[in-house]
């Protein structure tokens, strides 16, 4: 469609913004610059909420599995595949035109117990690959990309190792681990397949994102194949002062000649100390376009993706908020209605001059 039209879909149904039916897509605005915007989706979610689906299938251009894809959920045991959610996950994507973003090949969390560190260097090794050659190949094109190895660059100010000494249970045993896991990926996949580094706390110009940069322009003096970095952004309402180093962070990857992708974004509206009200929402909506805006600057900017899109469903939730405050992270409500960062996205991709038209 083009951008006009969009525009004025946008306008005639802005009167309607309250609802998530009839409301212009984020991702068909997205590809008149080229650019990939998508969401996380779960596969229980998926399959049992028709809302969910089709706002999701509505929005977005590219999704990632929250957990089906991960080794535990995929390689129960040695010798046995569980592909069933993770298939969904790609089918129910692929089916809708979207693309899918695999994730991921290689952590040191959410594996199956018999992967665990007091297998031999070895046996190490060979689980490595043998996992990496039967996903990759399962999945082959299906997958526009993998997230090969993810979260292994240590935390912390500078004076640390670049990898975590501790990362199960690939260190300490294999040190070479990440070399090896890219070149398995290669092999399974060919070029086609795009391959990753994912990480967290690196966005900025920070120690941990120097760690991460040294690790890269190593793996490329290496001839490992690596195709682009993923940017996780789990990030916080009182981060905006960060805008420009984000933006300069960013271009140092991209001028490796690496592709970086937004692959993890999701923005705390509030924390224990503030409240999430219409201020609130509306700061967190200025941020989201700040970053969008930012990718919309860098070429190598291809992929802009949340860590889901409503706030009926956040890691969040679970994972670090031991006081259960509902911080809304993402665009959409918990009624699946746009919140203030819906529409500053789609006043960016709608106004910035990048558009292909
Ligand atoms: O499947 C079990 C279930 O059998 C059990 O009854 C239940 C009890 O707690 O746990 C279930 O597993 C949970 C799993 O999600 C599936 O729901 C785990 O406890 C829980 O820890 C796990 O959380 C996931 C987390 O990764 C694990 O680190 C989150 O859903 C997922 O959103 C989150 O995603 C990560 C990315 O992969 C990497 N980057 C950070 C991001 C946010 O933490």
């Amino acid at each position: 469609m083009h951008a006009s039209l969009v525009f004025a879909l946008y306008l005639a149904t802005s009167a309607h913004a309250g609802s998530w039916e009839y409301l212009p897509s984020l991702a068909d605005a997205a590809k008149k610059h080229g650019l990939l915007l998508g969401a996380m989706t779960n596969v229980n979610h998926l399959r049992s909420e028709h809302a969910y689906k089709t706002l999701e299938q509505e929005q977005f251009a590219i999704t990632t599995a929250e957990n089906s894809c991960k080794v535990g959920p995929i390689h129960p045991q040695p010798d046995v595949y569980n592909f069933k959610d993770c298939d969904t996950v790609f089918d129910t994507a692929n089916a809708a035109g979207q693309k899918v973003r695999g994730h991921n090949l290689c952590w040191h969390s959410q594996n199956p117990p018999w992967l665990n560190s007091s297998l031999s260097h070895d046996k190490l090794v060979s689980a490595l690959g043998s996992h990496i050659d039967t996903v990759v190949k399962h999945y082959g094109t299906k997958a526009y990309a993998w997230d090969v190895v993810n979260e292994a660059v240590s935390d912390g100010g500078s004076g640390v190792p670049t990898i975590k000494t501790e990362y199960p249970p690939w260190m300490p045993t294999v040190p070479d681990f990440i070399d090896r896991a890219f070149h398995f990926a290669r092999q399974a996949g060919g070029p086609q397949v795009k391959l990753f580094y994912n990480d967290y706390g690196a966005v900025s110009m920070n120690p941990k994102a120097d760690r991460m940069y040294e690790l890269v322009k190593g793996l490329l003096q290496r001839k490992v194949p690596i195709d682009g970095v993923g940017f996780q952004f789990h990030i916080n309402h009182n981060m905006s002062f960060l805008m420009p180093s984000i933006e300069s962070n960013l271009k140092r990857f991209a001028a490796l000649g690496l592709e970086v992708q937004i692959t993890e974004l999701d923005i705390r509206a509030c924390d224990e100390w503030s409240t999430c009200d219409a201020a609130a929402l509306q700061n967190q909506a200025d941020m989201y376009a700040d970053l969008l805006e930012i990718c919309l600057g860098i070429p190598q900017c291809k992929v802009f993706e949340m860590w889901g899109f409503t706030d009926k469903y956040t890691w969040l939730d679970d994972f670090q908020n031991p006081t259960h405050k509902d911080e809304m992270p993402l665009p959409f409500d918990k009624d699946y209605a746009p919140k203030p960062a819906y529409h500053s996205m789609m006043q960016v991709l709608l106004n910035s001059s990048t558009a292909e038209v």
